[in-house]
């Protein structure tokens, strides 16, 4: 479904990524974690067409998407759900959700806003409401359902859990379990890695512009090197 080859960013010359591959099969759940600042977010941009590559290539279902404009890479069926939400606030979660289908461009819609509600009743109850009035977890799951209204063939989340409670980070990964487990292909940056790594197939650690770990979910959760530095850090 991705594949990301040899990718390089910088800033102004501060180099984010520096030859970071990666690959995501199709109905895989995949998640991508590291400290803060390690690039995870960079990468998710350069996927999205955000960010630049200043080196590398990346494909969706083998069709290059390198160099893309943003709004072109969301017409082919690649959804992202920034970090910090970025709702619309002016505007009612109604509202929100409708702006996420003007992705669709005559592709066909795969999820209703019926199938949202269902995920989300909250959503449906403050459906007239404006997104800016909503706590943080009801604007997590209003952004989930704004991507998913653009019909995505993988969907890309960025530290998703960030600043929930804990019970709201549970009903946020159950409807993300329950999309994959109805073959929606996942992509997902997490700085909580026990969380992340719980409820993936597969996972990359990524440290300083650099993925320095890869392997099966189950497994690094077990593997020393990764508990040592990751898990340890995440659970105190
Ligand atoms: N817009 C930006 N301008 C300059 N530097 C940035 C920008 N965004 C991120 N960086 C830098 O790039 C590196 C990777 O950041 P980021 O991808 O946001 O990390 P993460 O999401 O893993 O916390 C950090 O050193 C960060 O300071
Ligand atoms: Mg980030």
């Amino acid at each position: 479904m991705l594949k990301v080859d040899s990718v390089h960013a910088s800033y102004s010359g501060i180099r984010a990524l520096k030859g970071v591959s990666l690959k995501v099969e199709d109905g895989e759940m995949v998640a991508l974690i590291g400290p803060n600042g390690a690039g995870k977010s960079t990468l998710l941009n350069c996927i999205s067409g955000v960010v630049p590559l200043s080196e590398g290539a990346i494909a969706l279902s083998g069709q290059p998407i390198t160099g893309m404009s943003p709004w072109n890479v969301a017409r082919q069926g690649l959804q992202q759900v920034p970090e910090g939400r970025q709702v619309w606030p002016e505007m009612t979660v109604l509202e929100n959700l409708r702006l996420g289908a003007t992705a669709l461009r005559g592709r066909p819609a795969s999820y209703t806003l019926e199938r949202i509600f269902e995920l989300f009743p909250i959503l449906s109850e403050r459906q007239r409401q404006l997104a800016g009035s909503l706590s943080g977890g009801q604007q997590q799951m209003l952004a989930i359902g704004r991507a998913l209204m653009g019909s995505p063939r993988l969907l890309l989340l960025d530290e998703p859990s960030l600043g929930l409670a804990p019970l709201v980070v549970k009903q946020v990964f159950d409807a993300l379990t329950a999309l994959n487990r109805e073959g929606l292909t996942i992509l997902l940056v997490e700085q909580n890695s026990t969380l992340a790594l719980g409820s993936t197939h597969r996972a990359y650690v990524i440290e300083q512009g650099k993925i320095v770990h890869e392997g099966f979910s189950s497994e690094l959760k077990d593997d020393p090197q990764v508990v040592a530095h990751y898990l340890g850090h995440a659970a105190a």
